[in-house]
Parts: structure tokens; C-alpha cells; sequence
């Protein structure tokens, strides 16, 4: 154990020209302080947890409590404020992580490059991209998968890994597409899998352009008011509510839903209205600015305008299908809608304070309920909903080639091949890295299982279900 730790914080070591210098520098996940939450937790335990809900015996109820209040631990951690400011910001843990692009962009550890870059390196906020970005990197076939999955709107954000998930990556080159061919090549089947304590995220945030303001001050935000009745691809563009957000700070919502809202702001009332420090949000800087306007030209970005986070998927490697975890902003942080619940809110921490309060959470921890084993598993038992609204919900059937009827979490025959019918290890259990461009490569799916041992990995290298790795290495 001792022995495991002096290798993590080695590699953490490895980072020095990020870690020095005036710039931003990452903060490992602190501890919250929540009673029944520890991190990491051990794999056993969370397999027990896992294993007691599906269950639904006595054990299950405990089981539930443990597993929720383990997502909401990590949620609180990694939004904490650090002592770091930024542009007169002060920054939240995860806004101090590492983004692939960044990790990718530093010389070979060990090598004269890296013995020479200086120690002043100055990192800055992350820049909100488009996911159209790491488009360049995918197969044909999955280009057309994700231009089709964005449709007009296309999601803003990053991915991110935490320090000692990004030492693994820097250390094994995992951004390397020529080191993950080795790997294949000389007859591994994945990568040197990440350490207990690596968490990567993906956020999703809405830039507030003074252009899209009503009367100067309210933003029309869509806002979740739960799934379709009948499942299909479900765009924020298509839900029938909207809040405004007001970047003046004013407004008293406290649940209500603008449904069937006005463009031009007619419809708003007060009780409709949140003010904008009710969202995670920070002021756009001008170096983020100008990187936003020349990764989307026409785009009209302006420093002081505000992103508000919308969304955050987190996982984290505690066990060796990962944890899934699942934020988005809701205006009923008490009472979200599904796929999250009132159960699960009533768990939320009293550590969890101000904006970070209002997030909905879900969790997908194993694929179905009662669980399968990692090899040698079916599709079966009933499956288990996690997806984004603001992420998977627009996903439709052309998104998810590769999903597999089954049944829906009441157990009834369902085709969960659509977005609103994901489930988040479903998908990410299946990423690999597909040199050879095999037609018979894992792809997208909704809720499913998938044996860590499938005949479709054959050829393929797996990539310790991150998809990430594959569609930005180079
Ligand atoms: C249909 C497939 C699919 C589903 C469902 C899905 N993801 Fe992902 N996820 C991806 C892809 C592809 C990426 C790579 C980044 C990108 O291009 O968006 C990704 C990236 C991520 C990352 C960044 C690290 C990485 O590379 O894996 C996290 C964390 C993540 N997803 C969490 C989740 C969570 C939590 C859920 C469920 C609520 C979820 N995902 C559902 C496909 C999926």
C-alpha cells in the first residue's frame, strides 16, 4: 500500500513545468470531510455496495445511501474552492486539472525536452471547446457519429483528468498513437491500466453572449423537465421548459419552469427567473475569449460574458469498470427529475454549500440490476438509466450502432437505443482503439452489457474504458 503511494506521487512528480510557475497549478481531490466518504474507497467495498442493491434485499437500502452519498462526496471534493484565483476568480478543484490537449501538448517524460522546459510554464484557464474538436481524431465512421449526435447544437466544454490520472497518461504516453499501437503490436490486449485514485471528467458549459440576452440580462436557458414518455433522441432544443437566468443576479425561482416560453422574454416572470450565481459559473477571460472565436469562427465571445456549467460527467478508477457519475443543473435541486430522484437529493452532504447544491446527480456503478460479472456475463437482469440530459439525452438510435435490446429499469422488453436509455459503463466498456479500422471494433451503445473478454476486442486494443484516449491520440 505504502509502496503503491510513493509510486503515485512519483509519477506525480513528473509534472514539474505544470506544477511550477505562476500559472495554475492541479490540487489533488481533497477531503471533504463527509461522514461515510472516502476516497478511494476500496474496490471491494464498492463491488459490495453494488452488489447489495442489486439484491434488494434488507442490504439494499444501505447499499443505496453508500453509493450515493460516495458520488455526492466526489462531487463536493472536486467543486471545493482552491486558494488559487484567476482573473480575480478564485478556482474550483477540477478548473485546476489537466486537459488531454495540454497533457498531450508536453515533451516525453525523461526526455532533454522535458529536462528543458522552464520552470515557469505558465498554465491558464482551460479553453471551453467544441467536442467537434476531437473530431479529427476519430474513424470516418465515427465522425459522421458525432456530427450527427451534435446536430445545431453543438456541446462546449473539456475533458479533464485529475493529477494523478494525468501522470499515468504522461508517463505511459497514452496520447501516443504510435505507443498504443505498440502496445497492440506486441500482444497487449489494453493499456497499463490507470491507478485507484485517477478521476477524469467531462463538462458541458453554455457561454452567455451579450447578443443572446433579453432586456440586456436574461439568458433563455433549456432546462430538463425529465425523459419523454416514449423513449427517442430528446435535444435540449425539443424540452418544453426554459428558466431565465439572470447575469444580474435577480430573480426568485425556486422550481418554477417557463413551459412553452416566448423567444423574446414576454413570458418571464420572476418565479421563472434565477439569478446567475445560482449555476457554477465563471467570467470569461480574454485569452478565452480569443481561443473560443478562433476555434468557432463567427462566434461573437467576449471577455466578462459568463459560462455557466451545465453539465459534469465524473468517473473514477476505485474499480475496474469504473465509477460513473452524473451532474447537471437542475432548478429542483430537492426534487430533480429522472434520471436522478428525490432519494438520491435527500443524500447531498451538508458540506455541499451554494451553487454546487443545485446540480442533479446519477449514478451508474454496474450496467444492470442484479449486476453481471466483468467476464463471462449476459444481458440480463434489468437495465440501469444514467445518461446526461444536457450530454446523452439528443441521442438517437443512428448514434448508438451498437446497442442491444433488453429490458428498461422496470424490466420490461426495451430497445435502449437511444440516449434517454444509456447507460454510461455501457458505452465506455466498449472503447478501444481501432488502428486497423476494423468493422467488427466496439461502438456506442445505450444500456447493455458487455464482457470485458468480448471476441469484438479482438484486434483492437482496450483503453481501460476511456474513450478519450483513442479519439485524441495522435
Ligand atoms: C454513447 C457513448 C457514451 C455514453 C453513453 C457516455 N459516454 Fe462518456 N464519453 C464518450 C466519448 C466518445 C467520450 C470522449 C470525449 C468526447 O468525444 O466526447 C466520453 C468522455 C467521457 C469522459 C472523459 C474521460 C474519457 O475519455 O472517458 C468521462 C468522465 C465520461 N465520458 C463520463 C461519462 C458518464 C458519467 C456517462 C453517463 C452519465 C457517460 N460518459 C456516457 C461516450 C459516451
Amino acid at each position: 500500500m505504502r509502496c503503491h503511494k510513493a509510486i503515485l506521487l512519483g509519477l506525480v512528480g513528473l509534472l514539474p513545468a505544470l506544477r511550477a510557475g505562476a500559472g495554475i497549478t492541479a490540487v489533488p481531490l481533497p477531503d471533504p470531510h463527509v461522514a461515510g466518504y472516502q476516497f478511494p474507497e476500496s474496490e471491494s467495498t464498492i463491488l459490495t455496495w453494488v452488489r447489495e442493491m442489486g439484491t434488494q434485499g434488507p442490504d439494499a437500502a444501505p447499499a443505496f445511501t453508500n453509493v450515493n452519498l460516495h458520488g455526492w462526496g466526489l462531487w463536493t471534493a472536486l467543486t471545493l474552492p482552491t486558494s488559487q484565483v484567476d482573473q480575480g476568480e478564485r478556482l474550483r478543484v477540477f478548473e485546476t486539472w489537466y486537459t488531454p490537449q495540454e497533457i498531450d501538448a508536453l515533451p516525453v517524460p525523461g526526455s532533454a525536452a522535458a529536462a528543458a522546459l522552464p520552470a515557469a510554464a505558465q498554465r491558464q484557464r482551460a479553453p471551453i471547446q467544441s467536442f467537434v474538436q476531437f473530431e479529427h481524431g476519430l474513424e470516418p465512421r465515427d465522425q459522421l457519429l458525432m456530427a450527427q449526435a451534435q446536430g445545431s447544437e453543438t456541446v462546449f466544454g473539456y475533458v479533464k483528468f485529475d493529477p494523478t490520472a494525468a501522470a499515468h497518461v504522461m508517463q505511459q504516453q497514452l496520447l501516443s498513437a504510435s505507443v498504443l499501437n505498440e502496445l497492440l503490436v506486441g500482444g497487449a490486449q489494453q493499456i497499463p491500466v490507470f491507478p485507484a485514485t485517477s478521476l477524469t471528467l467531462k463538462s458541458a458549459f453554455q457561454i452567455i453572449t451579450a447578443s443572446t440576452l433579453v432586456d440586456g440580462r436574461y439568458y433563455r436557458l433549456n432546462a430538463w423537465t425529465g425523459p419523454p414518455s416514449t423513449p427517442q433522441a430528446w435535444a435540449p432544443a425539443q424540452w418544453p421548459g426554459v428558466v431565465w437566468i439572470d447575469i444580474q443576479d435577480g430573480g426568485s425561482g425556486s422550481g418554477q419552469v417557463d413551459l412553452g416560453a416566448s423567444t423574446d422574454g414576454t413570458s418571464r416572470t420572476d418565479q421563472t427567473t434565477y439569478p446567475v450565481s445560482s449555476m457554477i459559473n465563471h467570467r470569461i477571460t480574454p485569452l478565452e475569449a480569443a481561443q473560443f472565436n478562433a476555434g468557432q469562427p463567427g462566434s461573437a465571445v467576449a471577455a466578462g460574458d459568463y459560462a455557466v456549467l451545465v453539465a459534469m460527467h465524473v468517473a473514477g478508477r476505485e474499480i475496474t469498470r469504473w465509477t460513473w457519475q452524473t451532474f447537471w443543473w437542475t432548478p429542483t435541486p430537492d426534487n430533480p427529475q429522472l434520471p436522478s430522484s428525490q432519494a438520491i437529493a435527500g443524500l447531498r452532504p451538508a458540506q455541499l454549500t451554494g451553487a454546487a447544491r443545485n446540480y442533479g446527480m446519477a449514478l451508474a456503478y454496474d450496467m444492470t440490476m442484479p449486476g453481471q460479472p466483468n467476464v463471462g456475463g449476459q444481458n440480463a437482469g434489468a437495465a440501469i438509466y444514467t445518461y446526461n440530459p444536457y450530454l446523452e439525452a439528443r441521442f438517437g438510435p443512428a448514434n448508438l450502432p451498437d446497442s442491444l435490446a433488453g429490458t428498461n429499469p422496470s424490466g420490461q422488453p426495451a430497445s435502449n437505443n437511444v440516449g434517454v436509455a444509456c447507460n454510461c459503463m455501457s458505452c465506455h466498456i466498449r472503447a478501444n482503439f481501432n488502428p486497423s479500422n476494423l468493422a467488427t471494433a466496439p461502438r456506442y451503445s445505450g444500456a447493455r452489457y458487455t464482457d470485458l473478454d468480448d471476441p469484438q476486442f479482438a484486434g483492437t486494443l482496450q483503453v481501460d474504458l476511456l474513450w478519450s484516449l483513442p479519439e485524441i491520440a495522435n
